[in-house]
């Protein structure tokens, strides 16, 4: 049954789907990492594929940027074709000393001073909280892979250009330590509709270092991230 935004029948999505936020990535994902791919999504240019990994049924849906964009997606995966799980794979900006580019962070908390939990259904916590076992396995994995991570939480901003920096600093005092646009509004969605969901995010810009990727770099840190995210899949 297609909603407005997703032409996907009932039964094309499985039912863990990874959110990167761009659809270029969400196509790379399945070109590179999923085998017996077939796409069920177009409308908009927001991709969406369903594969195998490793013979885990996985699929892979972009979510557009901000809490808007992902809201209305993760609304309809999780209410309209029965998705259990949603992970986000994102990029973040660094707020703080300790975070450098290309870290992977594993979001334990989104604060937002957003208003979408309250106009979603009124809730008016400026917390939202991801799936606790989903990050253990998430944890778990990254620890079976080698792969460094730091737990951490984030500021979900509804804006990417500020005049001023109150909206860090009040963010900061709230304990976060990188931002994005994305999480609350996910994470939000998965409580209200009894479902699942988790944030890897890389870091790819900085507040405080002047520090830049090339491309291959970034490819090869994104690469981390979505090995990590594709792995945990599977215990899911
Ligand atoms: N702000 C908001 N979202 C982001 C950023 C940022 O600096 N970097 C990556 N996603």
């Amino acid at each position: 049954m297609p909603t407005p935004h997703n032409e996907a029948k009932k039964g094309q999505i499985a039912p863990v789907v990874l959110m990167p936020g761009d659809p270029l990535r969400a196509q790379y994902i399945a070109q590179t990492y999923l085998q017996d791919v077939e796409p069920f999504n177009r409308v908009r240019n927001m991709y969406g594929y369903t594969g195998t990994y490793k013979g885990k049924r996985i699929s892979v849906m972009a979510s557009g940027m901000g809490m808007p964009s992902i809201g209305i997606y993760s609304y309809e995966l999780y209410k309209d074709y029965d998705v259990e799980t949603i992970l986000r794979i994102g990029t973040c900006g660094g707020y703080t000393q300790d975070l450098h580019v290309s870290d992977l962070l594993i979001v334990d908390s989104a604060w937002s001073e957003s208003s979408y939990a309250m106009v979603q259904s009124g809730d008016i916590e400026s917390i939202q909280y991801p799936d606790p076992k989903t990050n253990e396995i998430l944890k778990n994995c990254a620890d079976e892979q080698g792969i460094d991570y730091k737990t951490i939480r984030i500021h979900s901003s509804d804006v990417f250009y500020h005049e001023d920096d109150s909206a860090q600093l009040e963010a900061m005092e709230n304990g976060c330590v990188a931002v994005e646009m994305e999480s609350f509004a996910l994470f939000h969605n998965a409580k209200q509709l009894h479902r699942k969901a988790a944030c890897l995010c890389t870091v790819s810009d900085s507040f405080v270092h002047q520090e830049e990727l090339t491309s291959s770099q970034r490819e090869k840190e994104m690469d981390k991230m979505f090995v990590l995210a594709l792995e945990s899949a599977i215990l899911l």
